[in-house]
């Protein structure tokens, strides 16, 4: 179970979900801002997914061998994504990034890693040095049963800091493999990246032969329809996918330049596999989720309702007298509880993380479920309307009053 759902000593333990509106257990409703942290952007339950998944289940659940879902959600991503121009399948996002370290060591011939203070990208070995997200909410270092030996090789540099990659670079380029980044780190709340930043990677890259992966499990299909590759204008080598691309149902993928993915087994030397790889029930949900979001307008209204929502939290929380800094790209945000700015890992630390608990609580008893940490994304998605948007705003005026008063 991810660290982050425990809502610290009482979970909440959810029996149904319709639309951005989930119920527990007892009954309560909350307004969800979570969304399954980020797949449910069509929201929950949406009724053409649902049928979509009804329609496929009729005809097996699995076949451990390619079917035509899973060569047309392929070829949606390849059309979709600017640098991916193949892609493979897999279960999660752990194993999308896993994969694609594997593949960019084998293609290289090289060991060494550079990752960034503060991002995650899965909970396999090698990446969960000063990771992000619920080990950061637990403020783990490492991990316990992860051996020194495996992470002996994974650089971790502060993100935003081009200078301290350059650094590296200069002294140990031709022993790097990859570096792998989240192009907007979202679990450390949200960061986004300064001017430059991804294209100074690149440029890094280039220079000394490593690969560039964008672990774009939270970007792809939600900052742009192409992820932020297509935001911002920088090719990686190497893209991880999971979440949105799966619909709610559990999906990973990577992808990238032709000659690199070649190297993948059976066609290349590079082993990877999965039984359940290519699912035909995600395949569907993903490819249904997709093409609602391909309809006119989505991107700019979910950025609207977003800029929505953003605006009346600031200034709920301008009005209770409480500091807030709040960043926020395309569909997805964060409100920091110190005056910022929020540009790194270091400044997120500088959050005040008691008011954002008592935030937290204060929302949820209002009926709104935002993420238990603060160092995770709000999300919203199409069943998002402005209703819900006016409850949350009317809600956090309530909530950061009561945050002030406990301070
Ligand atoms: C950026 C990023 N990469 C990878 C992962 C791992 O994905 P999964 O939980 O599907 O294994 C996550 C999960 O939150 C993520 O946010």
């Amino acid at each position: 179970m991810r660290c982050a759902r425990a809502v610290g000593s009482s979970p909440l333990f959810i029996a149904a979900a319709d639309g951005c509106r989930i119920q527990d257990e007892d009954g309560n409703i909350y307004i969800d801002y979570v969304s399954s942290w980020g797949p449910l952007i069509a929201g929950h339950a949406h009724p053409e997914v649902v049928a979509a998944v009804r329609d496929t289940v009729t005809r097996g659940t699995s076949y451990g061998i390619p079917c035509r879902l899973e060569i047309e959600l392929a070829r949606k991503v390849v059309e979709l994504m600017p640098a991916v121009e193949m892609v493979r399948m897999v279960n999660s996002g752990t194993e999308a990034t896993m994969s694609a370290i594997r593949l960019a060591r084998g293609c290289t011939g090289r060991k060494k890693l550079i990752k960034f203070s503060g991002c995650y990208h899965g909970h396999h070995d090698c990446l969960l040095a000063q990771a992000g997200s619920g080990v950061l909410t637990l403020g783990l270092p490492g991990c316990p049963g992860v051996p020194e030996e495996v992470v002996r090789h994974t650089i971790c540099l502060p993100y935003n800091d081009l200078s301290a990659v350059a650094a590296v670079i200069g002294e140990l380029g031709p022993e790097v493999a990859a570096i792998i980044v989240e192009p907007v780190a979202a679990n450390m709340g949200v960061v986004l990246p300064e001017p430059g930043f991804l294209e100074g990677l690149r440029n890094l890259c280039d220079h000394c032969g490593a690969l560039l992966i964008f672990d774009e499990v939270i970007t792809g299909f939600r900052v742009a329809p192409g992820g932020a590759q297509q935001r911002f204008g920088v090719r990686p080598d190497l893209t991880c996918l999971g979440k949105i691309i799966g619909g709610g149902l559990p999906v990973g993928a990577y992808g990238g330049r032709r000659d690199i993915m070649e190297r993948v087994a059976p066609v290349g030397d590079v082993y990877q596999a999965g039984t359940l790889s290519g699912n035909p029930l995600a395949m569907a949900a993903g490819l249904k989720t997709l093409e609602l979001l391909g309809q006119d307008g989505v991107y700019p209204l979910l950025a609207a309702n977003l800029e929505y929502l953003t605006r009346g939290l600031a200034e709920a929380a301008r009005d209770a007298g409480v500091p807030t800094t709040i960043n926020q790209i395309a569909s997805m945000g964060c409100s920091f509880f110190t005056p910022g700015p929020v540009r790194n890992f270091a400044q997120t630390q500088q959050s005040d993380t008691r008011a954002y608990g008592i935030f937290f609580r204060e929302m949820l008893d209002r009926g709104v479920y935002l993420a238990p940490s603060q160092f995770e994304a709000l999300f919203i998605g199409l069943a998002h309307g402005r209703g819900e948007l006016d409850y949350t705003i009317e809600a956090a005026r309530g909530a950061f009053k009561a945050v002030r008063e406990q301070e």
